[in-house]
């Protein structure tokens, strides 16, 4: 098994050196070559981390944030421009992905589409003079994967379902040894139905040989599902890494606090009030938890979950305009989205609560269930 470390890596890549940044190119109206900025799209910011032996980590953030580049650095399909890939801290750079001793899986499996499972399976031992070894590895990993792959065996990809091949894009892997796996997205051409009973599987599968996992993903169901921790990247920035509890409980910046948690944080801008230890919400004065914001700046941003709030039959400190209620049947539960001093809020209320649009409510929230950041750095303050 393997520990990886990336330290302090850095990619850009030129405009123009694929279709898709050559649009983004020709979007900002920047020409390819040209010196001067817009030149460089800088994937991997100085990026360090440490992904544990035998660990699962999640790695979450917006389209275009870095995940896939992350992967691809690990693996050594990309070199970094800066920093160091180590494996167990042994420098990777002169070691080729193919002596890595890795699994991949992507998003669209790139099994061989004319060869039968069995070969899908098979082809790596082939290539390398190894035929003999391909029947016992087959059956072994059909065994791993479970009731109904054997089936799956002597179809080619074509003949499978999404799910299928994801199984079989999956089998691949194990097939191999691997001590680390890296997998991009592994489920998001599948159904939300097979995604579910998918990620079971792969859990499962980890679980049992505790290989260690590079996970990408952007669903934040299926990051803390299958993630011990959690990294979440922005920008090719590596903003927070810890167990989902922590990024939650102590998110690092507005942008962590409102990717993690579903629906996203309230963030309302305020004036903090030093004299009365409250932030100020337009008419609103809110009692802030206490704490030593001695180096607090005038302006900040309160944080508040929409699960923290509570309603009150009498008014309160929060009246929320609503606008839209939104039932979660399984949860007994409503989101109810409005308007609050002007700016977008949603609380989740019990569904025993009768809330109508047009109504004006009034919440409570406890003052040991308040972020407050500031509003330049956007960072939480201690
Ligand atoms: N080969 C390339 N040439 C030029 N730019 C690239 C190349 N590959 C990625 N990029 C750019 O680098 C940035 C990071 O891309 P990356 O694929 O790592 O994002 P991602 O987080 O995986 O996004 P997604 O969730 O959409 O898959 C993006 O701005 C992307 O356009
Ligand atoms: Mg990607």
């Amino acid at each position: 098994m393997v520990a990886v470390t990336l330290e302090r890596v850095s990619k850009k890549y030129r405009r123009g050196g694929d279709i898709l940044a050559r649009r983004l190119g020709e979007g900002s109206g920047s020409h390819e070559g040209q010196p001067g900025t817009g030149e460089f799209i800088t994937a991997l910011a100085d990026v360090s981390l440490e992904v544990r032996d035998g660990e699962t980590l999640s790695i979450i953030g917006p389209s275009g944030s870095g995940k896939s580049t992350l992967l691809r650095v690990v693996a050594g399909l990309e070199q970094p421009d800066t920093g160091r890939v180590l494996y167990n801290g042994k420098d990777m750079a002169d070691i080729p992905p193919k002596e890595r001793g890795i699994g991949m899986v992507f998003q669209n499996y790139a099994l061989y589409p004319h060869m039968e499972s069995r070969m899908n399976l098979g082809f790596f031992f082939l290539v390398r003079k190894r035929a003999q070894e391909i029947p016992e590895r087959v059956r072994v990993t059909a065994e791993i994967m479970g009731l109904g792959f054997e089936q799956l065996l002597s179809r080619r990809p074509p003949e499978l379902s999404g799910g299928q091949q994801q199984r079989v894009a999956i089998a691949r892997c194990i097939c191999r040894d691997p001590q680390l796996f890296l997998l991009d997205e592994p489920l998001s051409n599948l159904d939300a139905k097979l995604r579910s009973s998918t990620r079971v599987e792969i859990k499962r599968l980890l679980r049992r040989f505790g290989i260690t996992t590079l996970y990408v993903t952007h669903d934040l169901t299926e990051a803390l599902a299958l993630g011990d921790r959690i990294a979440v990247l922005n920008e090719g920035k590596l903003e927070q890494v810890g167990p989902y509890s922590e990024l939650v409980e102590r998110p690092v910046n507005v942008f962590v606090a409102t990717f993690v948690n579903t629906p996203p944080m309230n963030i309302l801008p305020a004036h903090y009030n030093r004299a009365a230890h409250e932030a100020v919400i337009g008419a609103v004065h809110l009692a802030l938890p206490p704490g030593s914001y001695t180096d607090a700046p005038s302006e900040i941003l309160v944080g508040i979950r929409a699960q923290d709030v509570l309603p009150r039959g009498a008014p309160g400190v929060l009246p929320l305009a609503v606008e839209v209620v939104e039932p979660l049947i399984a949860e007994r539960a409503q989101l109810v989205h409005g308007r609050l001093n002007g700016h977008p809020f949603t609380a989740k209320l019990s569904a025993e609560w009768q809330v109508m649009p047009g109504q004006l409510i009034w919440l409570d929230v406890p003052p040991e269930r308040i972020y407050v950041f500031d509003a330049r750095t956007q960072r939480l303050l201690a």
